[in-house]
């Protein structure tokens, strides 16, 4: 049985979210898909945890760290961008950690959105698991759903 929480994500995770970014399906599924150096995602990882407009957090499961998830504020809308460590994907900790999320969603969000790319037919379940409405693109899926009603 499952023992998940969510925790805020701190400078010291940086490795680990590192190597679950540069993961190949994680690169392919990204909007922009070139490997990241250590130097480039440090620099990110000390902007995005001192940005007020944006929350990370990571998930663990029995106190192993299973996935990352960061949401980026633009007013009343919070985007979604989430990963799974490579050897726990299709365990259904995707679902897991949108619904997660949820539950600490901050107040000043009334929708939560996310961008996938077309092919990446395991998010989008992710999200319509979760019951996100679908509004679909030229090649990217928006996934979007009220929250704090
Ligand atoms: C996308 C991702 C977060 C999904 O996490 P996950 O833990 O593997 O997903 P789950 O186990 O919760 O699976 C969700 C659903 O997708 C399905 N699924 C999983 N892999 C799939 C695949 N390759 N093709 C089709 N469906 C797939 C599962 O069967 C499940 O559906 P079901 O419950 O109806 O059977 C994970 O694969 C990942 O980190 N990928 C790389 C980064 C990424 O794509 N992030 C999202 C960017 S929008």
């Amino acid at each position: 049985m499952k023992n998940i929480s969510l925790r805020p994500a701190t400078i010291e995770d940086a490795q680990t979210i590192l190597a679950w970014r540069n993961d190949p399906i994680s690169r392919e599924n990204s909007f922009s898909s070139d490997e990241i150096s250590l130097e480039e995602h440090m620099r990110w990882m000390q902007k995005k945890l001192s940005d007020e407009t944006c929350q990370m957090y990571l998930m663990s499961d029995g106190g192993e760290d299973v996935g990352q998830i960061r949401i980026d504020i633009i007013g009343q809308v919070g985007e979604i961008s989430y990963l799974i460590a490579p050897k726990y994907r299709g365990k259904g900790y995707g679902t897991d950690i949108i619904e997660q999320y949820e539950k600490h969603a901050d107040d000043r969000l009334s929708v939560l959105v996310g961008l996938v790319k077309s092919g990446n037919e395991a998010s989008k379940r992710c999200f319509e698991k979760n019951s996100y409405i679908r509004l679909s693109g030229d090649g990217t899926d928006c996934y979007m759903k009220l929250i704090n009603q």
